[in-house]
């Protein structure tokens, strides 16, 4: 198969390369992001390869159509900026990788949910400037206290497993259950209960209508005092908006980020020469209780080969005319 490659990072195509080594199909690497405007790059391409913050909507997927493209591998578990519906009316195949590390995502949501109940973003820049002082780095004791968990798929069991070893108590949401949080001992509650009695919330369910703005000004209001929220799923599960003025009142104790709405516009780029447009960004910086990074919880080793190599076999399965591993079903 001829696959164009878009939104290509040096790690990308050194990963892709290596995994299609002896596949036999033939990648093009672009840089730009897959979008109605840029989609013209897939001329004379079976299949584009996609990340996350491609837009493929109904624009852009008809343009795919129309140059012969039958395939979209998204190299990404998430598929919410996909138009499944577009897609099945214009004949194009859908994969993805459902799983490559929930542990890359799950232990960098460790890495948030520490890092920021004990300031090391301020702590570290503080050391830098050689100033040794403590006052406002003062943290709690994880031990014990109660982990709210949103979403207990793949990702958030692996979470709450890691949090049962530190001793927390687990309280989880999902509309389908999992037996193997109820193993460890993990209670399911309904979503506003859930908010009223964790110290911690951790999202880990997909961006969908239903979870859009899950986190809201009245959710948010149902915190217990000093509580922290950490989202590594998707950005558009937080109404960021509410979320600051929940900060500048108090209501929520800190906030810690991988993803953001408003993501697409900003992430996976250097932009330090750039003036910040973006104004609720800009004022969520400002927080000495917020702690950010850019998408990067899947970034492992692990994870990127994984990633690669189920790319190309989801293209193998479609060459021979298989169902792919990670077919996306139709909306
Ligand atoms: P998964 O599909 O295994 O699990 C998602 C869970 O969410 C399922 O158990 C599902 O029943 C549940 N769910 C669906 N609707 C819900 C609702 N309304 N409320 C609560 N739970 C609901 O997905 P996986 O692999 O665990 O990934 C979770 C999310 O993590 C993905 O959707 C993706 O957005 C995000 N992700 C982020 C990455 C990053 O680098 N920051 C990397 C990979 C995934």
């Amino acid at each position: 198969m001829r696959i164009a490659v878009f939104s290509t990072k040096p790690y990308d195509e050194k990963g892709l390369s290596e995994a299609a080594s002896d596949s036999g199909h033939d990648l093009t690497y672009f840089e730009a992001r897959l979008t109605a405007a840029t989609a013209t790059l897939a001329a004379d391409h079976d299949a584009v390869c996609a990340f996350v913050n491609d837009e493929l909507d109904r624009a852009c997927l008809s343009t795919l159509r129309d140059l012969g493209v039958q395939l979209v591998l998204m190299r990404c578990a998430g598929y919410n900026r996909v138009d499944l519906a577009a897609a099945d009316e214009f004949g194009l195949t859908v994969a993805r990788v459902p799983a490559y590390s929930p542990y890359a995502v799950a232990e960098h949501t460790i890495a948030l949910m520490l890092g920021l109940n004990r300031r090391l973003h301020r702590a570290h820049s503080r050391v830098r400037n050689q100033d040794f002082s403590l006052d406002g780095l003062q943290g709690f004791d994880m031990h014990g206290k109660t982990i709210g968990i949103v979403g207990t798929g793949t990702i958030g069991t692996v979470f709450a497993r890691l949090m049962r070893g530190f001793h927390c108590e687990v309280l989880a949401y999902d509309p389908y259950p999992n037996d193997e949080v109820v193993r460890l001992r993990g209670t399911y509650v309904e979503l506003d209960e859930l908010f009223e009695r964790s110290k911690v919330i951790s999202l880990h369910c997909p961006l969908t209508p239903d979870t859009h703005h899950l986190v809201d000004e009245r959710r948010l209001k149902l915190l217990p005092e000093g509580a922290l929220v950490v989202n590594t799923s998707r950005g558009g599960l937080i109404d960021t908006k509410a979320a600051i003025e929940a900060l500048k009142s108090g209501e929520l104790g800190g906030l810690a980020l991988d993803v953001y709405e408003e993501e697409a516009e900003l992430f996976f780029e250097d932009r330090s020469e750039q003036i910040l447009t973006d104004d609720v960004f800009a004022r969520l910086l400002s927080f000495p209780n917020v702690l950010i990074t850019s998408h990067q919880a899947f970034f492992t080793n692990e994870a990127l080969a994984n990633i690669a190599q189920t790319t190309i076999a989801n293209a193998d399965a479609v060459a021979a005319g298989e169902p792919p591993e990670g077919l996306v079903e139709p909306a």
